[in-house]
């Protein structure tokens, strides 16, 4: 697979937006501890109703969350996951950019994710975030494990 790719899958409304970004603050234990160490990212389980509608019309094997990104977030690789969903709810500015790289930290791919789409991720190859301004926040899920 590619290490990003849209896919088209249906929006959420306002409400369903609404109800994830209440989701903050809620049980954050399925954070990565070890992107926690790179840089400030949280993840916070989103309510029953929201992993219904998810589970039913985008994907069920895993818990769904909101994850936020206050800062660039420097190479890693996501400990637990192989490939992730994202739906990106607030982008964190226009300069924001997603970068995937080789084992030796060289940058091979940039890539520019949108609000209101869905997108397949690798994150078990080396990636990071540059240009965050404010928060950048997305639906999640891990669709494989490592
Ligand atoms: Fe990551």
């Amino acid at each position: 697979m590619r290490y990003c790719t849209e896919i088209k899958l249906p929006s959420l409304s306002d409400e369903q937006i609404k109800s994830a970004i209440s989701c903050i603050g809620n049980n954050g234990a399925n954070t990565d501890e070890e992107v926690r160490m790179v840089s400030f990212y949280e993840w916070y389980k989103l309510n029953d109703e929201l992993q219904f509608w998810l589970h039913e019309n985008i994907y069920a094997g895993d818990c769904w969350g909101i994850q936020e990104v206050r800062e660039n977030l420097l190479p890693h690789k996501d400990r637990n996951t192989g490939t992730r969903i994202l739906y990106i709810i607030d982008d964190g500015g226009d300069e924001v950019r997603t970068h995937f790289h080789d084992d030796d930290k060289n940058i091979i791919l940039t890539v520019k994710m949108e609000v209101g789409k869905w997108y397949l991720m690798k994150t078990d190859v080396m990636h990071s975030v540059t240009g965050v301004e404010s928060i950048r926040r997305a639906l999640t899920v891990r669709i494989f494990s490592r």
